[in-house]
């Protein structure tokens, strides 16, 4: 009797440990980030660490946040979040795109720039079986929507706030790429919806999937417009079978024989040797096998991953890494930049999100679509005509028309204003992820999205 009594009380004591160690790693000094290995000396703080969104079921997502260089309180917020379903927005976003620093060796580069110099930068790994966030109870992998991942990173929000009260009055945005199309709308929409708006400005989403149909029966005229395939695999690429019906066909895990044969015959014509995430580029020679990515996942062994990919790779798997990140592996044995354990809800990717944006520009939220335009995996082809489309839609009058923008003396791509509130802008010459590619022109469009003002004229006449 006595001896359970104790055992209780002993637990009770633990709990009561564990409640005190809660209310220590909630602020925002346990998640300070003393130095990254191999970084450069820097003058802005870095902080990453965990928010738990369910406690019952030990479920927790990990962040990484950079502080802008200069006059953090000023700055606006700014959410990143990657797609894939299932990619990391710490390994693709903050490492190989905009963040601070750039993995090289051992060492980190210092990122001429990075997004932390015009904002605040938050980088989250959602949902959990991404990265390095985890459930603790591995069935929540097991079918994981849209709406989940939406819910968890509101929580996710909310919690993040308390730790950061500091940053809950500057303009916040909401930015991502790829399937973040479905995200980054999708979490507004619900912050919009349960009035707790924090201070959100606008959204921006690069190379987004936005609608299932038109945006991968557009790489179809992308493909045979870069040369990819001929003018006869393209005319029964659009007419035999397309792409959403070979997409559709293989989740069924049943291909007719027709639509296997139509794409065969088009991955036979690209080759595997090109990056379907920009055809113009030159690949990583030494990963040509990697994995892909989930959105192309037809052309498994054609996803060719750059070389920062794998240099961020080994980064973020070195143990002093992840004790300097306060990062942990929850029932994994190695950090992945695309989640292997994660079941998403492959359905999810028909929802269209264009209307979700329709009501975002109703409540007075910017939005800005942008797309680098070397992408084959959701071109702009398709992601121009939807923004124009949904234009036309709202009855909004276009308050810049279609012209070149620029970043320095060069044409940094095209862009069309809407209702002072719309946005579509190409970025030249990128990629799948676009700042990756074209970092100052990514830096010039972020700038553009925070301070409101469309995308730069020719500073100087011809
Ligand atoms: C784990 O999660 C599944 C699905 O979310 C749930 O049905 C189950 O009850 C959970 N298990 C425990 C031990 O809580
Ligand atoms: C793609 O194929 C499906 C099925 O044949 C068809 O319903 C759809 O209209 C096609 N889409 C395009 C853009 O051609
Ligand atoms: C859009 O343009 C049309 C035609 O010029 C005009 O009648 C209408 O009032 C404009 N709408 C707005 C919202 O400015």
């Amino acid at each position: 009797m006595s001896h359970t009594h104790s055992s209780a009380m002993a637990i009770t004591f633990v709990l009561f440990l564990a409640q005190i160690f809660v209310s220590v790693t909630s602020s925002s000094e346990a998640d300070k980030i003393i130095s990254l290995p191999g970084q450069p000396e820097v003058t802005f703080q870095q902080y990453s660490g965990y928010i738990t969104v369910d406690e019952k079921q030990h479920r927790a997502l990990f962040y990484y946040f950079a502080e802008a260089e200069t006059d953090p309180a000023s700055k606006p917020l700014v959410l990143w979040l990657n797609g894939g379903p299932g990619c990391s927005s710490v390994g693709a976003g903050a490492f190989v795109e905009h963040g601070p620093f750039k993995p090289s060796e051992r060492l980190l580069l210092k990122n001429e720039y990075s997004w932390n110099k015009e904002a605040n930068m938050l980088y989250l790994e959602s949902p959990a079986g991404v990265g390095f966030s985890y459930s603790a109870n591995e069935s929540f992998y097991e079918f994981v929507t849209d709406d989940i991942t939406a819910r968890d990173n509101l929580v996710f929000l909310h919690r993040w706030f308390t730790r950061f009260p500091q940053y809950k009055k500057n303009d916040f945005f909401i930015t991502g790429e790829s399937y973040a199309g479905h995200y980054v709308p999708q979490l507004a929409q619900l912050i919009v919806r349960t009035k707790t708006r924090f201070n959100l400005k606008g959204i921006a989403i690069g190379n987004p999937l936005l609608e299932f149909n038109t945006d991968l029966n557009s790489r179809a005229e992308f493909f045979w417009s870069h040369g990819l395939i001929s003018d006869s695999t393209y005319k029964v690429f659009t007419t035999v079978c397309n792409y959403s019906q070979i997409w559709r066909e293989y989740q069924s895990g049943n291909p007719t024989a027709v639509c296997a044969q139509v794409n065969k015959l088009v991955k036979r014509e690209i080759s595997r040797f090109v990056d379907a995430y920009d055809v113009t580029l030159d690949v990583c020679l030494s990963t040509i096998d990697q994995q892909a990515q989930m959105l192309n996942q037809l052309q498994e062994t054609e996803k060719i991953d750059v070389c920062l990919e794998d240099e961020t790779f080994t980064y973020l798997n070195r143990k002093e890494v992840q004790e300097a990140l306060h990062a942990k592996l929850v029932g994994v044995t190695s950090w992945s930049v695309c989640s292997e354990v994660l079941r998403y809800n492959m359905q999810n990717l028909e929802i269209p999100t264009v209307p979700i944006l329709g009501e975002l520009v109703k409540s007075g939220i910017q939005v800005f679509v942008f797309s680098g335009d070397q992408d084959s995996v959701v071109p702009l082809i398709g992601t121009r005509s939807l923004v124009n489309k949904l234009a036309k839609d709202l009855g909004l009058n276009t308050t810049v028309p279609y012209r070149a923008w620029f970043a320095g003396k060069q044409v940094a791509g095209w862009t069309q204003v809407y209702g002072d509130i719309l946005s579509f802008a190409t970025i030249r010459g990128a990629a799948h992820e676009a700042p990756f590619s074209q970092p100052e022109r990514s830096l010039v469009l972020l700038s553009a999205l925070l301070e409101g003002q469309p995308l730069p004229e020719a500073v100087f006449s011809r």
